[in-house]
């Protein structure tokens, strides 16, 4: 009976997808990664649990955006107050955002309307948080009600979380202005779980995430390299039988790992493909303006995961592309 338990929830979660309605333009949602993080919601705010390497990464997620802003902030929207006090005045999106770690860790700087004006390193004022797995949303919502300031922002809509596909998102944006689109699009250990066939591709994926970003703004995320010393530390290593390991068994494929030059390579070439507007620039005009920032990072135990610039091929790592004007 144990034996057939995964099979049986692999299937009923393939039919909760085919008949939801993100089917429609959804492509890049494999069935056995829905089982898969279905299978860890219960257990996704456990700071000792199968999740917890994404708790620990979290302070330097936060840490790594305000250096991109630090570098390059997004331009005002035409539509934008003028204002001479410096206020949160940018919009997230978090694509894949799990239980919501990142989201709501984000959703708790955004200022109040209680608060004087603030500004804080990630400057956000807005947060829609999507992941196309549905038992980990209802432990994101269930979680992000126990605190009220965040529970406040749920309610006053800077704070919301979908159900849904990027590919939903695309659709949605699809007649929206450049301007008026994401400020900061988030992809924190994503792309390394959307599936490589004819109908999806992390390129295809990656260029999506493009769509949905400001001219500016910038897409920010994290992924693993496919290389023999990621091999060993986060497949052999990370999924060993406890005590050794610290994520579950089948969580990674390496096949699926991405490297920093194919990374930025997509990026390149998922800047031209999402120019891909009537009146948009096309081909090489639209990397005018581009950036690409690349940080390899480590755990160190006691003090946590930290930026160690140079050593990207050997697992983890942090990037950036910024949306030339
Ligand atoms: C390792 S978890 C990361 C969660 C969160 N970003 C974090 O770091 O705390 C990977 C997440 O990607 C989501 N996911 C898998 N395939 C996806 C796809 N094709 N599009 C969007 N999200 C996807 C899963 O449902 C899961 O929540």
């Amino acid at each position: 009976m144990a034996n057939i338990r995964p099979t049986l929830r692999k299937a009923t979660s393939l039919l909760r997808y085919l008949n939801s309605p993100h089917r429609a333009h959804s492509t890049s949602v494999s069935a056995d990664e829905l089982s898969h993080f279905s299978s860890l919601a219960s257990s996704w705010w456990d700071p000792m649990g199968p999740s917890r390497v994404l708790h620990l990464m979290n302070p330097l997620r936060h840490d790594f955006i305000a250096s991109c802003l630090f570098d390059s902030l997004p331009p005002p929207r035409a539509s934008a107050p003028d204002t001479s006090t410096p206020v949160n005045n940018l919009r997230y999106l978090d694509v894949g955002c799990g239980g919501g770690i990142f989201a709501e860790s984000l959703a708790r700087t955004i200022p109040t309307t209680a608060n004087s004006p603030s500004q804080t390193v990630t400057q956000a004022a807005s947060i829609t948080a999507i992941d196309p797995t549905s038992a980990l949303i209802k432990i994101a919502r269930d979680h992000a009600r126990t605190d009220p300031k965040v529970e406040a922002h749920l309610r006053d809509g800077k704070f919301t979380y979908k159900n849904c596909t990027l590919e939903d998102v695309v659709a949605s944006l699809r007649e929206t202005p450049e301007d008026e689109k994401f400020d900061i699009v988030t992809l924190f250990e994503v792309i390394e779980h959307v599936d490589s066939n004819a109908a999806s591709s992390p390129l295809a994926f990656l260029t999506n995430c493009l769509r949905v970003l400001r001219p500016g703004g910038w897409l920010v995320g994290s992924t693993i390299a496919r290389t023999l010393p990621s091999f060993l530390v986060n497949q052999v290593i990370a999924e060993a039988p406890w005590p050794i390991g610290v994520v579950p068994k089948g969580t990674h494929e390496w096949s699926k790992f991405v490297n920093p030059d194919e990374l930025h390579a997509w990026a390149q070439e998922g800047l031209m493909r999402s120019q891909d507007g009537a009146a948009l620039r096309a081909g090489g005009d639209a990397l005018q303006g581009m950036r690409w920032k690349c940080s390899g990072v480590m755990y160190f135990p006691g003090i946590g995961w930290k930026l160690v610039p140079g050593s990207e091929n050997w697992g983890n790592y942090f990037w950036a592309i910024r949306k030339g004007l």
